[in-house]
């Protein structure tokens, strides 16, 4: 699908997941994992900023979404919260990033949307300081093969409502990149993934 499509897409739902922000399904998770972000923060797609809760008063964060809606309420909400922020319209595959730049990049429900995945995390690995940390929380494809089978079927569906897709693998995504799993959890019937990784 063409990124002017998709784009289209996901302005549609900024309102959608600007609700979530109080009763998001996977708080629980996005708590566990992103509260180790630290210093110069790097969130990918950030979409409306359902982790802001989770970042501590210190970090710098650069917030990066190709959809203006999703920007607009991440601008917003992130009034409401004590750390330095600065928002990017750009397309993850294509901005540029000096190497070594950040602490910790975050990426949360956006590896289910790339075109090229590997040149993404490949670029992660490159804007990460060697001493840093990639935090992942993503969804894909299930350990629990009946619920699999229903996300192989509905995947160009979902592509073609909400702009994402159901069915990717993602342990073996990142471990085809440069990146090093460090260590890995599945949830909700295997179908969340939490990855923590470095460059
Ligand atoms: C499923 S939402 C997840 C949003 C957010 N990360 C979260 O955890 O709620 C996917 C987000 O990725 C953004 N996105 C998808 N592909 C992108 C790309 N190539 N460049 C920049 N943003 C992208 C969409 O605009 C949307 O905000």
């Amino acid at each position: 699908m063409d990124s002017e499509s998709l784009i289209k897409k996901f302005d549609k739902q900024a309102n959608k997941y600007n609700k979530r922000r109080k009763n998001d399904s996977a708080y629980k998770f996005r708590e566990r994992i992103f509260q180790e972000a630290e210093g110069k923060v790097l969130e990918v797609a950030i979409g409306s900023g359902l982790n802001f809760p989770f970042y501590n008063k210190e970090v710098e964060l650069t917030g990066v979404d190709f959809s203006r809606e999703m920007l607009k309420t991440a601008r917003d909400a992130a009034k409401e919260y004590p750390f330095e922020a600065t928002f990017i319209q750009e397309d993850v595959e294509f901005v540029e990033f000096n190497e070594n730049t950040f602490d910790t990049i975050v990426s949360s429900g956006t590896l289910c949307a790339y075109q090229k995945l590997g040149n993404v995390l490949n670029n992660f690995q490159k804007w990460c300081k060697p001493e840093g940390r990639i935090l992942l929380m993503e969804h894909g494809i299930s350990t629990n093969k009946p619920l699999a089978w229903l996300q192989k079927t509905l995947d160009p569906l979902a592509l073609n409502f909400v702009g994402c897709h159901q069915n990717r693998n993602i342990t073996e995504i990142v471990k085809k990149s440069r990146l090093k799993i460090i260590r890995e959890e599945r949830q909700l019937a295997g179908y969340l993934y939490l990855i923590w990784a470095k460059p």
